[in-house]
């Protein structure tokens, strides 16, 4: 891979411990993927601080960068509990400890503590421009929705990345790795929920790949749950949506096709849940955007959370602080909105033993748990666990 004078000295170590070890793991990624050269990023976004996932080995990881800043802006995914309610998630003080350690040595290199899956409400990025995301949801949500590139990185390539401010330029960096690989063809018109169900699908038929999806409505929000469940069941860091997406005009190139009816729907619903009433219903996997906490805020209006239940929303701290009058009447129901963490990352569902879940993300990871899973659209999950008051 060729590298530039800059690139050189901080491979030789000159410029520091951390950005030789940041500059190894780009030039690796990219011997191995046939990168010719970097590319310069102006954006990162790191994924599993979670301590819940990446544990003590994690920490020594991050903890080789603490003298070192991030050359770009750089967002962080949710950690394992609320910051305002710690307790709420977890009574051990060692992960409480662990993991606020992990949240200080990313304060410390300069990120900002966005501590949400969706950075894409919080920075702003441009079709074309080059950034580095990890966190299967955002990537797809960038690439397709926005237009901006990135590969499908893992948190320790993408907090390389930040440090030095280059990815390696491969994949979805090149117009070549943006191509269609199947076109998806719907033989119905999908409602919101059919997003979610549709991204498994695509996800478990396709594994690897791009589609170019047709029949698909300009609705962000169900955009985004489509993106987030078919990088979950399969290995799919970007879709174009037929008369929607940036790249949709020079993306219908696909010679597979895959036709897609009401009941390969229902069959994949069925795969992933069960008929069993909910403990508890949990949702906002991705974060809850502004647009979803208006209408969860209008359905439980003049509703009241049933007894023994529990119902958990999860957004961004951002939305969560802009948003807090709407967050109030919420919660006047009964149920909680959190921010900086959510169902998968923190411990909080596995307290429970069957979960009632609208998104197809945490659906596919949380059934991969044990746990099951109720899993239906946004109304008929949230009018299980409550009533009109
Ligand atoms: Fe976000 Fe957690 Fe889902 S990080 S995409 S809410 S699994």
């Amino acid at each position: 891979m060729y590298l530039d004078n800059e690139e050189e000295r901080m491979l030789n170590g000159e410029e520091g411990e951390a950005k030789k070890i940041a500059m190894e793991i780009i030039l690796r990624l990219g011997d191995f993927y046939g990168a010719e050269k970097t590319v310069k990023i102006n954006n990162a976004h790191i994924s599993g601080i979670s301590y819940k996932n990446i544990g003590d080995a994690g920490i020594d990881f991050l903890e080789k960068f603490v003298n070192e800043k991030v050359a770009v802006k750089t967002t962080i995914n949710p950690i394992g509990f609320d910051l305002d309610f710690p307790e709420f998630f977890t009574d051990d003080d060692d992960f409480l400890k662990k993991q606020m350690k992990i949240v200080d040595i990313f304060h410390r290199i300069g990120v900002i503590p966005s501590l949400t899956c969706t950075p894409y409400y919080i920075v702003d990025i441009k079709s074309g421009e080059h950034i580095s995301w990890a966190e299967s949801s955002a990537i797809v949500y960038a690439n397709s929705i926005i237009g901006a590139r990135t590969n499908r990185e893992s948190g320790i390539s993408a907090l390389a990345s930040a440090i030095i401010g280059r990815s390696a330029y491969y994949g979805l960096h090149t117009d070549e790795g943006r191509k269609a690989t199947h076109k998806v063809i719907l033989d119905f018109s999908p409602e919101f929920f059919d997003y979610a169900v549709l991204g498994l699908f695509i996800g478990l038929n396709i594994r690897n790949g791009i589609p170019y999806i047709v029949g698909l409505k300009n609705d962000l929000d169900a955009l985004k749950s489509l993106g987030a469940a078919m990088n979950s069941t399969g290995s799919i860091p970007m879709f174009h949506a037929e008369g929607i997406t940036p790249e949709w005009k020079i993306a219908d190139n696909a010679e597979e096709i895959i036709h897609v009816d009401k009941d390969d729907l229902r069959a994949t619903k069925e795969k992933f849940s069960v008929d069993i009433e909910p403990e508890s219903v949990m949702i906002g996997c991705p974060h809850l955007s502004e647009g979803e906490l208006y209408a969860i805020e209008a359905y439980l209006r003049n509703r009241k959370l049933r007894e023994g239940k529990n119902l958990f929303l999860f957004t961004s701290r951002h939305l969560k602080n802009k948003l807090m009058n709407v967050v109030s009447k919420i919660e006047k129901s009964g149920a909680k909105v959190f921010s900086d963490t959510c169902m998968v990352v923190s411990p909080i569902s596995n307290r429970y033993k069957i979960l009632g879940l609208s998104s197809g993300k945490a659906t596919y990871y949380i059934g991969r748990e044990k746990i099951k899973v109720f899993f239906s659209d946004m109304e008929t999950v949230l009018g299980m666990v409550t009533y009109e008051s």
